[in-house]
Protein backbone atom coordinates (compact mmCIF):
# COMPACT_ATOMS: atom_id res chain seq x y z
CA UNK A 1 0.00 0.00 0.00
CA UNK A 2 1.15 3.57 -0.92
CA UNK A 3 0.15 6.86 0.69
CA UNK A 4 -1.11 9.00 -2.35
CA UNK A 5 -2.19 12.23 -1.27
CA UNK A 6 -2.49 14.24 2.80
CA UNK A 7 -5.35 16.98 2.45
CA UNK A 8 -6.43 19.85 4.69
CA UNK A 9 -9.99 18.32 3.77
CA UNK A 10 -11.45 14.36 3.93
CA UNK A 11 -14.20 15.94 1.06
CA UNK A 12 -10.09 16.39 -1.12
CA UNK A 13 -9.48 13.07 -0.30
CA UNK A 14 -13.27 11.56 -1.23
CA UNK A 15 -12.77 13.08 -4.52
CA UNK A 16 -9.05 12.10 -5.29
CA UNK A 17 -10.87 8.25 -4.23
CA UNK A 18 -13.75 8.80 -6.51
CA UNK A 19 -11.75 9.42 -9.59
CA UNK A 20 -9.19 6.93 -8.70
CA UNK A 21 -12.04 4.11 -8.21
CA UNK A 22 -13.84 4.91 -11.37
CA UNK A 23 -10.50 4.23 -13.23
CA UNK A 24 -10.45 0.59 -11.17
CA UNK A 25 -7.77 1.85 -8.79
CA UNK A 26 -8.34 0.58 -5.05
CA UNK A 27 -7.86 2.99 -2.39
CA UNK A 28 -9.13 3.68 0.88
CA UNK A 29 -9.22 7.09 3.36
CA UNK A 30 -7.38 6.65 6.48
CA UNK A 31 -4.92 8.15 8.93
CA UNK A 32 -1.67 6.92 9.61
CA UNK A 33 -1.37 9.10 12.74
CA UNK A 34 -4.93 7.68 13.83
CA UNK A 35 -3.58 3.85 13.54
CA UNK A 36 -0.19 4.63 15.85
CA UNK A 37 -1.86 6.79 18.38
CA UNK A 38 -4.71 3.85 18.81
CA UNK A 39 -7.51 5.48 17.50
CA UNK A 40 -6.77 9.04 18.57
CA UNK A 41 -4.85 12.25 17.07
CA UNK A 42 -4.99 15.48 17.95
CA UNK A 43 -7.68 17.74 17.21
CA UNK A 44 -5.52 19.72 15.25
CA UNK A 45 -4.17 16.99 13.67
CA UNK A 46 -7.41 15.31 12.00
CA UNK A 47 -5.80 15.27 8.37
CA UNK A 48 -6.76 12.70 5.97
CA UNK A 49 -4.73 10.37 3.70
CA UNK A 50 -5.61 8.57 0.59
CA UNK A 51 -3.94 5.00 0.46
CA UNK A 52 -3.52 3.21 -3.43
CA UNK A 53 -3.88 -0.72 -1.95
CA UNK A 54 -1.53 -1.17 -5.20
CA UNK A 55 1.25 -0.55 -5.10
CA UNK A 56 2.55 -1.15 -8.95
CA UNK A 57 -0.41 0.94 -9.80
CA UNK A 58 1.18 3.82 -7.83
CA UNK A 59 2.61 5.73 -10.88
CA UNK A 60 -0.39 5.40 -13.02
CA UNK A 61 -2.49 6.29 -10.09
CA UNK A 62 -0.34 9.40 -9.76
CA UNK A 63 -0.72 10.24 -13.63
CA UNK A 64 -4.51 9.73 -13.28
CA UNK A 65 -5.04 12.69 -10.37
CA UNK A 66 -2.55 14.73 -12.34
CA UNK A 67 -5.17 15.04 -15.44
CA UNK A 68 -7.97 15.35 -13.64
CA UNK A 69 -7.34 17.42 -10.46
CA UNK A 70 -5.47 20.89 -10.70
CA UNK A 71 -2.53 19.88 -8.83
CA UNK A 72 -1.67 20.34 -5.10
CA UNK A 73 1.18 20.47 -3.14
CA UNK A 74 1.23 17.50 -0.84
CA UNK A 75 0.78 18.80 2.92
CA UNK A 76 3.08 17.33 5.33
CA UNK A 77 1.68 19.28 8.39
CA UNK A 78 -1.33 18.81 9.53
CA UNK A 79 -3.19 22.06 9.50
CA UNK A 80 -3.65 24.00 12.32
CA UNK A 81 -7.17 24.07 14.12
CA UNK A 82 -8.26 27.71 14.00
CA UNK A 83 -7.14 28.96 17.55
CA UNK A 84 -5.10 26.01 18.37
CA UNK A 85 -7.83 24.48 20.21
CA UNK A 86 -5.84 21.55 21.23
CA UNK A 87 -5.88 23.28 24.30
CA UNK A 88 -9.51 22.66 24.74
CA UNK A 89 -10.48 20.15 22.56
CA UNK A 90 -9.40 16.41 23.66
CA UNK A 91 -8.02 13.99 20.58
CA UNK A 92 -10.40 13.10 18.24
CA UNK A 93 -10.79 9.68 16.40
CA UNK A 94 -13.57 7.33 14.90
CA UNK A 95 -14.87 3.97 16.03
CA UNK A 96 -17.48 2.17 16.68
CA UNK A 97 -20.42 2.75 18.97
CA UNK A 98 -19.85 1.67 22.52
CA UNK A 99 -22.87 0.94 25.23
CA UNK A 100 -21.23 4.06 27.07
CA UNK A 101 -21.85 5.92 24.65
CA UNK A 102 -25.43 6.32 24.67
CA UNK A 103 -25.70 9.30 26.36
CA UNK A 104 -23.34 11.51 24.94
CA UNK A 105 -24.73 10.73 21.36
CA UNK A 106 -28.06 11.87 23.04
CA UNK A 107 -26.73 15.27 23.43
CA UNK A 108 -24.91 15.02 20.03
CA UNK A 109 -28.04 14.46 18.20
CA UNK A 110 -30.30 16.88 20.52
CA UNK A 111 -27.75 19.89 20.07
CA UNK A 112 -26.73 19.35 16.47
CA UNK A 113 -30.73 19.42 15.44
CA UNK A 114 -31.83 21.35 18.25
CA UNK A 115 -34.37 19.26 18.92
CA UNK A 116 -35.03 15.48 20.77
CA UNK A 117 -36.51 13.62 17.86
CA UNK A 118 -33.28 12.22 16.23
CA UNK A 119 -32.09 11.08 19.27
CA UNK A 120 -35.12 9.08 20.45
CA UNK A 121 -35.35 7.35 16.93
CA UNK A 122 -31.58 6.82 17.52
CA UNK A 123 -32.55 4.92 20.97
CA UNK A 124 -35.51 3.57 19.51
CA UNK A 125 -33.54 1.83 16.77
CA UNK A 126 -30.72 0.46 18.75
CA UNK A 127 -33.30 -0.99 21.21
CA UNK A 128 -34.95 -2.72 18.36
CA UNK A 129 -31.10 -4.00 17.44
CA UNK A 130 -32.00 -1.96 13.51
CA UNK A 131 -28.41 -1.17 13.66
CA UNK A 132 -26.22 -1.86 10.55
CA UNK A 133 -23.31 0.26 11.89
CA UNK A 134 -23.10 2.85 13.77
CA UNK A 135 -19.66 5.16 13.93
CA UNK A 136 -18.61 7.63 16.68
CA UNK A 137 -16.42 10.45 16.52
CA UNK A 138 -14.72 10.92 20.03
CA UNK A 139 -12.13 12.53 21.95
CA UNK A 140 -11.73 10.56 24.86
CA UNK A 141 -14.85 9.41 26.08
CA UNK A 142 -16.42 12.49 24.93
CA UNK A 143 -18.69 12.18 21.61
CA UNK A 144 -18.39 14.77 19.35
CA UNK A 145 -20.31 13.46 15.91
CA UNK A 146 -22.39 9.97 15.31
CA UNK A 147 -23.37 7.96 11.84
CA UNK A 148 -26.02 5.88 12.63
CA UNK A 149 -26.82 3.31 9.15
CA UNK A 150 -29.95 1.21 9.31
CA UNK A 151 -31.71 -1.37 6.91
CA UNK A 152 -34.22 -0.27 4.65
CA UNK A 153 -36.42 -2.51 2.71
CA UNK A 154 -36.33 -2.25 -0.86
CA UNK A 155 -39.82 -3.21 -3.02
CA UNK A 156 -39.32 -5.58 -5.29
CA UNK A 157 -36.37 -6.95 -3.22
CA UNK A 158 -32.88 -6.40 -4.73
CA UNK A 159 -30.99 -9.43 -3.82
CA UNK A 160 -30.36 -11.33 -0.27
CA UNK A 161 -28.43 -8.43 1.50
CA UNK A 162 -29.85 -5.35 2.73
CA UNK A 163 -29.55 -2.00 1.48
CA UNK A 164 -28.87 0.52 4.49
CA UNK A 165 -29.81 4.41 5.01
CA UNK A 166 -27.71 6.67 6.62
CA UNK A 167 -29.67 8.66 9.31
CA UNK A 168 -29.09 10.34 10.96
CA UNK A 169 -25.90 12.40 10.79
CA UNK A 170 -24.75 14.82 13.25
CA UNK A 171 -21.80 16.67 14.66
CA UNK A 172 -21.12 18.67 17.76
CA UNK A 173 -21.42 22.51 16.30
CA UNK A 174 -18.22 23.63 18.12
CA UNK A 175 -16.38 20.55 16.26
CA UNK A 176 -18.40 21.26 12.68
CA UNK A 177 -16.69 22.16 9.50
CA UNK A 178 -13.43 19.82 10.35
CA UNK A 179 -13.63 17.51 8.42
CA UNK A 180 -15.53 15.08 10.74
CA UNK A 181 -18.75 14.48 9.27
CA UNK A 182 -17.07 13.71 5.74
CA UNK A 183 -14.71 11.34 7.79
CA UNK A 184 -17.19 9.78 9.59
CA UNK A 185 -19.41 9.70 6.12
CA UNK A 186 -16.50 8.35 3.97
CA UNK A 187 -16.10 5.80 6.91
CA UNK A 188 -19.15 4.95 7.22
CA UNK A 189 -19.14 3.73 3.27
CA UNK A 190 -15.96 1.79 3.14
CA UNK A 191 -17.00 -0.48 6.34
CA UNK A 192 -20.46 -1.06 4.86
CA UNK A 193 -18.65 -2.31 1.36
CA UNK A 194 -16.52 -4.04 3.10
CA UNK A 195 -19.20 -6.14 4.76
CA UNK A 196 -20.91 -6.73 1.00
CA UNK A 197 -23.89 -3.72 1.66
CA UNK A 198 -25.05 -3.48 -1.90
CA UNK A 199 -26.16 0.27 -1.32
CA UNK A 200 -26.68 3.06 0.76
CA UNK A 201 -29.86 5.57 0.67
CA UNK A 202 -29.50 9.17 2.28
CA UNK A 203 -31.97 11.98 2.45
CA UNK A 204 -29.87 15.62 2.63
CA UNK A 205 -28.32 18.11 1.13
CA UNK A 206 -26.84 17.35 -2.47
CA UNK A 207 -24.30 19.83 -2.17
CA UNK A 208 -22.76 17.71 1.50
CA UNK A 209 -23.34 14.07 -0.19
CA UNK A 210 -22.85 14.68 -3.52
CA UNK A 211 -18.67 14.68 -2.07
CA UNK A 212 -19.20 10.99 -1.41
CA UNK A 213 -21.08 9.57 -4.10
CA UNK A 214 -24.41 10.02 -3.80
CA UNK A 215 -26.53 10.71 -6.70
CA UNK A 216 -30.39 11.39 -7.25
CA UNK A 217 -32.25 8.10 -5.89
CA UNK A 218 -33.88 8.39 -9.11
CA UNK A 219 -30.93 7.41 -11.19
CA UNK A 220 -30.48 3.83 -9.47
CA UNK A 221 -34.48 3.47 -10.03
CA UNK A 222 -35.31 4.53 -6.47
CA UNK A 223 -38.56 6.06 -5.08
CA UNK A 224 -38.60 7.01 -1.39
CA UNK A 225 -42.10 6.05 0.74
CA UNK A 226 -42.16 9.74 1.73
CA UNK A 227 -42.81 13.10 -0.51
CA UNK A 228 -39.47 14.62 -0.67
CA UNK A 229 -37.77 16.03 -3.45
CA UNK A 230 -35.79 14.18 -6.08
CA UNK A 231 -32.58 15.99 -5.54
CA UNK A 232 -32.78 15.24 -2.10
CA UNK A 233 -32.91 11.60 -1.77
CA UNK A 234 -29.93 10.35 -2.89
CA UNK A 235 -28.24 6.37 -2.84
CA UNK A 236 -25.22 4.75 -3.83
CA UNK A 237 -24.53 1.57 -5.15
CA UNK A 238 -21.56 0.08 -3.32
CA UNK A 239 -20.72 -2.59 -5.79
CA UNK A 240 -20.56 -0.99 -9.26
CA UNK A 241 -20.53 -3.95 -11.09
CA UNK A 242 -24.05 -5.27 -10.03
CA UNK A 243 -26.27 -5.91 -12.76
CA UNK A 244 -29.34 -2.78 -13.83
CA UNK A 245 -32.71 -3.66 -11.30
CA UNK A 246 -36.44 -3.26 -11.79
CA UNK A 247 -37.13 0.35 -10.34
CA UNK A 248 -38.15 -0.37 -6.20
CA UNK A 249 -39.68 1.38 -3.27
CA UNK A 250 -37.45 2.08 -0.61
CA UNK A 251 -38.97 2.27 3.02
CA UNK A 252 -36.79 3.16 5.99
CA UNK A 253 -37.69 1.70 9.65
CA UNK A 254 -40.40 2.75 11.22
CA UNK A 255 -38.67 5.86 13.43
CA UNK A 256 -37.84 7.93 10.87
CA UNK A 257 -41.78 8.48 9.92
CA UNK A 258 -41.32 10.65 13.37
CA UNK A 259 -38.44 12.64 11.83
C1 LIG B 1 -24.05 17.95 8.44
C2 LIG B 1 -22.93 17.82 9.47
C3 LIG B 1 -22.96 16.43 10.06
C4 LIG B 1 -21.59 18.03 8.76
O1 LIG B 1 -20.56 17.81 9.70
P1 LIG B 1 -19.17 18.57 9.60
O2 LIG B 1 -18.20 17.89 10.46
O3 LIG B 1 -19.37 20.02 9.79
O4 LIG B 1 -18.85 18.31 8.05
P2 LIG B 1 -17.47 18.51 7.30
O5 LIG B 1 -16.58 19.39 8.09
O6 LIG B 1 -16.96 17.21 6.88
O7 LIG B 1 -17.96 19.25 6.00
C5 LIG B 1 -18.33 20.58 6.10
C6 LIG B 1 -18.84 21.01 4.76
O8 LIG B 1 -20.19 20.57 4.64
C7 LIG B 1 -21.04 21.69 4.49
N1 LIG B 1 -22.26 21.38 5.21
C8 LIG B 1 -22.37 21.12 6.50
N2 LIG B 1 -23.66 20.90 6.80
C9 LIG B 1 -24.35 21.00 5.65
C10 LIG B 1 -25.71 20.88 5.31
N3 LIG B 1 -26.66 20.58 6.19
N4 LIG B 1 -26.03 21.06 4.03
C11 LIG B 1 -25.10 21.35 3.11
N5 LIG B 1 -23.80 21.49 3.38
C12 LIG B 1 -23.43 21.32 4.64
C13 LIG B 1 -20.30 22.84 5.10
O9 LIG B 1 -20.73 24.07 4.59
C14 LIG B 1 -18.87 22.53 4.68
O10 LIG B 1 -18.68 22.88 3.34
P3 LIG B 1 -17.21 23.27 2.76
O11 LIG B 1 -16.37 22.02 2.90
O12 LIG B 1 -17.47 23.63 1.36
O13 LIG B 1 -16.73 24.36 3.62
C15 LIG B 1 -23.06 18.90 10.58
O14 LIG B 1 -23.11 20.17 9.98
C16 LIG B 1 -24.28 18.74 11.45
O15 LIG B 1 -24.25 18.00 12.44
N6 LIG B 1 -25.37 19.44 11.12
C17 LIG B 1 -26.61 19.39 11.94
C18 LIG B 1 -27.33 18.09 11.76
C19 LIG B 1 -27.63 17.80 10.31
O16 LIG B 1 -28.17 18.66 9.61
N7 LIG B 1 -27.32 16.57 9.87
C20 LIG B 1 -27.50 16.15 8.48
C21 LIG B 1 -28.84 15.70 8.26
S1 LIG B 1 -28.98 15.16 6.58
Amino acid sequence: MRRIYTGGEVTQCAVRKAVLESCGIACEVRNEGLAQLYGEIPFSQVWPELWVFDDARYEEACAILERSLPSEPEQTVPRPAPGDSDQQKPPVGLRDEEADDAESIRDVLTVAFGRSAEAEAAESLRRRGCVTLALVAAGGPLVVGYALFTPVSLDPPRGVAPWVGLAPLAVLPEYQCFGIGSWLVIRGLDRLRAAGVPGVVVLGNPAFYGRFGFQPASRLGLRSEYDVSDEEFMAQALDPGAPAQPPALVRYQPEFRLL
